[in-house]
């Protein structure tokens, strides 16, 4: 499926290096970069990403004519990025214990173990990025103390010795799978997502479009977006978002 792929021992950001090779004609795609290090790895909402030698670091970049849908659909990349990252840490830990928030974050035990930032790239805007960073042996004790508090390391819950690397192919693999089942009926990821929704039944605030709401989530819509009970009863659906809290 991969028709290139790069292996970098340092870069600044696996998704920088993607959308730079996206502005030269040409690109053999789907191609892979993974990093060895990466140390400016970017977040959501302009965030940073942290991650050591443990830490899985890359990005996967694909031409339009690979996705074949159309472009307004191209955000929903991220759940079924995260949908295959859940597939994956799920055979090397509890599945019980994986969750998605949406809409990028795959959780592990209540804290967060992987962050998909999408982005768009090309001249044409006809390319997509898909990075994904993954706490596969992350020592986070050495980790920023906000980044302690909230994250976890697939390593600190796995029962054998896991090497960063070593779940990049079958993740690939996932990602392949997935993207040509929701080509073709996208509908299908919600069925998924809700059983690993970590936000689904719970009361949640979310900060959307310069406003918060607050409700009950219902999961997720075919569209991908975010169902969520206001207080009043109206029924509202968003489609991106920061959920800030959310009830145990
Ligand atoms: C988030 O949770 O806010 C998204 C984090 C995404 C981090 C990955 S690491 C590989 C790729 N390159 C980057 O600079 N960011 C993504």
């Amino acid at each position: 499926w991969l028709r290139s792929i790069r292996w970098v021992p340092e870069v600044d950001s696996t998704n920088r290096l993607a959308k730079s090779l996206a502005d030269q004609a040409d690109q053999p795609t789907p191609m892979l970069i993974v990093a060895k290090s990466q140390t400016q790895g970017r977040g959501r909402l302009g965030r940073s990403w942290f991650s050591d030698s443990g830490t899985l670091t890359f990005s996967l970049m694909l031409a339009a004519p690979q996705l074949a849908v159309d472009r307004t659909r191209w955000p929903q990349l991220a759940l079924v990025a995260g949908l295959a990252v859940c597939d994956v840490v799920g055979e090397v830990v509890d599945p019980v214990a994986v969750q998605l928030k949406w809409p990028n974050d795959v959780y592990l035990a209540g804290g967060k173990v992987a962050g998909v930032l999408i982005e768009t790239a090309g001249r044409d805007n006809d390319h997509v990025v898909i990075g994904i960073g993954l706490n596969v042996a992350t020592d986070l004790s050495k980790a920023p103390p906000e980044v302690q508090q909230r994250a976890r390391s697939i390593r600190d819950y796995a029962d054998h010795r896991v090497e960063t690397f070593a779940v990049l192919p079958e993740i690939i693999d996932r990602i392949a799978v997935r993207i040509a089942d929701w080509r073709t009926d996208s509908a299908a990821i919600a069925d998924d997502f809700s059983k690993v929704c970590l936000l689904r039944g719970r009361r949640i605030e979310i900060n959307t479009a310069g406003q918060t709401l607050q409700g009950v989530c219902l999961g997720i819509d075919g569209d991908g977006a975010l169902r969520v009970r206001r207080d009043e009863g109206e029924v509202v659906e968003v489609r991106s978002g920061e959920v800030v809290q959310w009830s145990d």
